[in-house]
């Protein structure tokens, strides 16, 4: 025990000293005369929320895009070559002594983002990385404040509209700002889409080649009629301006984090942070319909009607018996998938669509008599798009039905005996109460994500052993004084936390999610199924849960000593904690993570490890907790790849930051910053 311990603090104090020495070299954000930025450099915002640096989108071809990226999403805030990729690792930013800034590669010219037309005293003038994203090429007075600003990369937006950024135009250079995505996904040459901001109608607009799909409702009262969400008006302050000079749009987020990112879509759809938020659904206009702000067009077509529309499915057509059936090609490859969608459209026998090439260009249709065949069983490998119409839900299609009928059949008998298995395994004791409002598509969830997460536990001992308790909603409602605000302990990512007292006299802690947020409803499936399993005492210990119609809570034991970061970063409390606690808590930690990585029955890695989530004991014994980030891996595999980067940025390690991957690794470097904290009682920013 004692000598696994000391291996971590040796690890630890690793990365102590290798940690210090990235935020050394990251810690630049400015670029002066003669200064360059290559493939294994890059920049850091001020306060870290964005870095800028040369990234690979195409792993194929090795081309590499110098992106401005907020730490905390996939997306790319701002590509400065997005018409002319730059293979890996060849690339180098350069600011010479002639002030000109420019991308130099292998192959060609070099992209030149600015270039002085009169020469200027050289060494005032600085490339900086700010804090809200925006790249700006500025001249220094004497005092080294800012003087004028040459050139900024929030005047060329790609897709991506930050706070801060305009939408609009400049009546006096003639230069309009405004958004066009990506052409597919693996290119970011600009695509169908665009938005821009009418200053005479007051509304933002998104245009399909040029002919509007959505517009936003005229600017009223502060907020527009069709920005989804309703609440926009609490989340987002819009502001317009409109002088001699300029006309444009802006806005900034009110929301408490000051976090918004909107993303225009390839499909058109414009939407906030990580696919969370929609804002504008363009994929959804046709012309023909006026919801949400779809515009009608001059000539809708005939044979299709409102509500009818593309869906995008796993599968495959089939001919019918009913008559002659056809595909065709188009092999231009300027089409793009929305082009496709578009085109499909218009031809009154087009069923379905999808794209011709595998780097999603061209299309091909489906055209006469075909019908459509979701394929559940995911062997079917691409997506499809394939109509569906008011109609065609109520006739034709009996085979269809037929089809249906037995698939539920099937898939009841499925649920019943998947139910019937749990029971008996005592997963889940449900009280009369609670069973009828289990949906039993969530159940099958869990199960399933027990089932295949856990081969090796059931080939080990085949019997799962949880003891997990369902707590009624009425108990947990009468521990916690219905939720009153003097029991809440805190509020976290997905939900305040409740302390509760049980009739017994048992104390808990009620974890109630968010009913708006779907990631609560997959945090919870996550956490329940990952924490049952696992059982250490460094790890919190779960009781229990209640679902009550939309309502998830998971339940704990209750931590008197509350968080760690309640002590760390209070000075008076902070006192409390002597070298030796301080040893223990660091002792506890490592041994909790070393469960989770070696010897648990799953391989866990938590993602989310900060002083927040270590909670105390009456002993100040440290537990980990918040496992709703948490993934299971293989015990071979190594290290993986996400999309959705989450955490914390503070304790993100810099390839998980930055390009998503997370290993074993990403916590142990979450460690080493937790360790720090915990010598130097100094918290890193969030
Ligand atoms: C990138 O630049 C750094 C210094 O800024 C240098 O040490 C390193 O060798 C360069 N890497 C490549 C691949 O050129
Ligand atoms: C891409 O880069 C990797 C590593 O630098 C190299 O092994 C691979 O051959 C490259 N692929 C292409 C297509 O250039
Ligand atoms: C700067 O400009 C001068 C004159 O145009 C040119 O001779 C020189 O090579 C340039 N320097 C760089 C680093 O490009
Ligand atoms: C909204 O923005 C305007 C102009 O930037 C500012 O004056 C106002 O205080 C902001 N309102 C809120 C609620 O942040
Ligand atoms: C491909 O489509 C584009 C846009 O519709 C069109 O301008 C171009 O002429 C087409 N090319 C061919 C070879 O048909
Ligand atoms: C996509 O693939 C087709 C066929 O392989 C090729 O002709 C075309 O240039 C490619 N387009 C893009 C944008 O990569």
């Amino acid at each position: 025990m004692a000598r696994t311990s000391s291996a971590c603090l040796s690890v630890a104090s690793f990365l102590f000293f290798s940690s210090l020495l990235w935020n050394f070299n990251a810690a630049r954000d400015t670029l002066k005369p003669g200064d360059t930025l290559n493939s294994s450099s890059s920049l850091v915002s001020g306060m870290g929320k964005f870095t800028m640096g040369f990234h690979i989108y195409d792993h194929n071809l090795n081309y590499s895009y110098l992106v401005v990226k907020w730490a905390a999403s996939h997306n790319y805030a701002w590509i400065a070559n997005r018409n002319k990729p730059i293979l890996y690792p060849l690339g180098i930013l350069t600011l010479d002594q002639n002030n000109t800034l420019k991308i130099t590669h292998k192959d060609g010219e070099p992209v030149v983002l600015y270039s002085a037309s009169e020469t200027s005293n050289a060494n005032n003038i600085v490339a900086t990385l700010l804090d809200s994203g925006n790249f700006v090429l500025q001249e220094l007075s004497f005092d080294g404040s800012p003087n004028r600003v040459l050139w900024q990369s929030f005047d060329f937006p790609v897709d991506v509209l930050l706070p801060g950024m305009k939408l609009g135009l400049n009546h006096k250079s003639g230069h309009v700002w405004s958004l066009s995505s990506w052409f597919t996904p693996n290119s970011a040459v600009p695509g169908a889409f665009t938005l821009d901001w009418d200053p005479e109608a007051h509304e933002l607009k998104i245009r399909r080649r040029g002919v509007v799909y959505w517009s936003s409702g005229a600017f009223r009262n502060g907020r527009f009629k069709f920005i989804l969400p309703d609440e926009s008006k609490l989340r987002y302050n819009f502001s317009i301006v409109s002088n001699e000079d300029e006309d444009y749009f802006t806005y900034s987020a009110v929301d408490q984090s000051g976090i918004s990112e909107w993303v225009l879509t390839i499909m058109g759809r414009l939407y906030d942070f990580d696919e969370t938020i929609d804002i504008a659904q363009a994929d959804y206009c046709y012309g023909s319909n006026t919801d949400g702000g779809c515009q009608m067009w001059d000539r809708p077509i005939d044979c299709r009607h409102a509500g009818d529309r593309f869906e995008e499915e796993k599968g495959y057509f089939n001919p019918t018996r009913s008559g002659p059936t056809a595909t065709s090609d188009t092999s231009n490859t300027s089409f793009s998938i929305s082009d496709c969608k578009a085109a499909c459209w218009k031809n009154c026998d087009c069923l379905g669509f999808n794209y011709l090439f595998d780097n999603q260009t061209g299309c091909r249709f489906w055209t006469g008599h075909w019908e459509f065949i979701k394929d559940s069983t995911g062997y079917s490998s691409s997506n499809i798009y394939f109509l569906t119409t008011k109609a065609s839900s109520n006739h034709e299609h009996k085979r269809i039905i037929w089809i249906g009928t037995a698939a539920a059949a099937a898939l009841l008998t499925m649920v019943l005996s998947i139910m019937c298995c749990l029971l008996r395994r005592r997963i889940f004791l449900l009280p009369g109460e609670n069973r009828r409002k289990i949906d039993d598509k969530e159940l099958l969830d869990v199960k399933e994500s027990y089932s295949s997460n856990n081969v090796n536990a059931l080939q080990n001992d085949g019997d799962m052993g949880h003891d997990l308790r369902v707590f009624s909603y009425a108990s947990v409602k009468a521990a916690t004084e219905n939720f009153c605000d003097e029991n809440k302990l805190g509020e976290g990512g997905f939900g305040p936390v409740y302390k509760g007292k049980m009739s017994t006299g048992q104390e808990i802690a009620v974890k109630r999610l968010s009913r708006c947020s779907l990631q609560g409803t997959w945090e919870f499936k996550n956490e329940l199924i990952l924490i049952s399993e696992l059982q250490h005492t460094n790890l919190v210990r779960i009781l229990g849960f209640c679902i009550h119609g939309v309502e998830r809570m998971l339940i704990y034991e209750y931590m008197p000593n509350k968080s760690l970061d309640c002590f760390l970063f209070d000075s008076t409390r902070g006192m409390l904690l002597d070298w030796k606690k301080r040893f223990n808590i660091i002792e506890g930690i490592a041994q909790g993570l070393l469960y989770l990585h070696k010897y648990s029955r799953l391989r866990v890695i938590h993602r989310d490890l900060k002083a927040s989530n270590i909670l105390l004991d009456e002993d100040m014994n440290p537990k980990i907790s918040d496992f709703g980030m948490a993934r299971i891996f293989t015990h071979n595999e190594r290290e993986a790849n996400t999309n959705r980067i989450v955490g914390t940025y503070g304790y993100m390690s810099p390839e998980y930051a930055m390009g998503g991957i997370f290993s074993t690794k990403s916590d142990v470097y979450s460690f080493g910053v937790l360790t720090l904290e915990i010598i130097s009682g100094m918290g890193v920013m969030e």
